[in-house]
């Protein structure tokens, strides 16, 4: 079995939380773990029968893969048949970090891959993950901790509360840095296709690479479509409806006579004035700080009961495409 744990610099756990982790980890057990992005539900990508715990428990379709985390790029040769030219100029500028590079797959990330001939890695930044990683020794896979379609987890609390008594150990490390899930760039077309929006954006990929990169026809059939992202993701059971923030008042004058529980999300300056502090969640109206806020946003529309929201996006720039992106996803349900 030790030998089938590749995932790069491995050094003796270095608190009891991690030691219990790793034990749990190399007994074919589920440990949810904070990342950068948001919390990952996380077992031994080499062992099949634990990679089948976390579909069980996330209730997620078999026919979508997962990310491999592993403690440092090295590792990546391990779990890939070919690592292209850029696969190293991209994790020399970005990991540890936001972004899952999916490549050719070795066999031993079959039990990862869905079927697909690649396999999506990634060397997450947040200290805990990568103390967790080294500990390990292996490669972890890792979903968001989060029942299959739901709002994704940036707490150990979130966490608790979407996995319930179906919750594993959790490893907890306060709240994400990130808000919002790793960039996905498939390395195995050329040109590079991004699969999904993150905190790495295509401008800072094209730039690292000096070449452009495709888009990726979400939904559609053909190799440029990605199994999970399908639009019914990242929703809260309220409704979700995107506005303007010229227009946002006025269609809160507009429900202000409905008897139906509704509530408001958007940035400082989109608030209408004089809206009820009950109907109201207020987010930065800087596009990086408002990804950080609105995953826990959509949970409290639900904490609310709200059975309608209305949400005012972020502006485009840094993580704003990402969060754009999600959104327009719960919107679609
Ligand atoms: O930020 C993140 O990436 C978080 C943290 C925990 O690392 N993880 C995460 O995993 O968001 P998950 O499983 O919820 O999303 C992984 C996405 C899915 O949309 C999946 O389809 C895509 O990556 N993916 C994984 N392997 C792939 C592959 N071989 N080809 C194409 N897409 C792949
Ligand atoms: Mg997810």
């Amino acid at each position: 079995m030790e030998a089938d744990r590749v995932g790069g610099e491995h050094s003796a756990p270095d608190s009891p939380e991690v030691a219990r982790a790793v034990e749990i980890l190399l007994d074919g057990g589920l440990v949810a773990f904070p990342t950068e992005t948001v919390y990952g539900l996380g077992a031994d990508a080499s062992n099949a029968e634990a990679v089948a715990s976390i579909y069980r428990t996330k209730g997620r379709p078999p026919n979508i893969p997962l990310i491999v985390h592993l403690a440092c790029a090295e590792a990546a040769v391990e779990w890939s048949a070919a690592l292209p030219p850029a696969f190293s100029r991209l994790a020399a500028a970005f990991w540890p970090g936001p972004l899952a590079l999916v490549v050719f797959a070795s066999p031993r990330a079959r039990a990862v891959t869905a079927g697909l001939p690649t396999v999506a890695l990634r060397v997450p930044r947040h200290p805990l993950a990568l103390r967790l990683l080294r500990a390990f020794g292996g490669g972890l896979a890792a979903p968001s901790a989060n029942r299959y379609g739901r709002v994704s987890p940036t707490t150990a609390d979130d966490v608790r509360q979407d996995l319930g008594p179906d919750s594993p150990f959790i490893l907890d490390g306060g709240a994400c840095e990130v808000g919002v899930e790793s960039t996905v760039l498939d390395l195995s077309t050329e040109p590079p296709t991004l699969l999904r929006k993150g905190a790495v954006t295509r401008q800072h990929i094209e730039e690292v690479l000096g070449q452009g990169i495709d888009e990726g026809s979400e939904g559609g059939a053909g190799p440029h479509r990605s199994p999970g992202l399908s639009t019914s993701h990242y929703a809260p059971r309220a409704r979700v409806e995107l506005h303007g923030p010229a227009d946002a008042a006025g269609h809160c004058i507009a429900l202000a006579t409905t008897a139906e529980s509704w509530g408001f999300i958007g940035p400082r300056s989109a608030a209408p004035p004089g809206l009820d502090n009950g109907r109201l969640v207020v987010l930065s109206d800087e596009p990086d700080a408002y990804a950080r806020g609105i995953y826990a946003a959509l949970r409290e529309a639900d904490r609310r009961g709200w059975s309608r929201v209305l949400v005012v996006p972020p502006d485009e720039a840094g993580l704003g495409a990402a969060v754009r992106d999600r959104l327009s996803r719960a919107a679609r349900r």
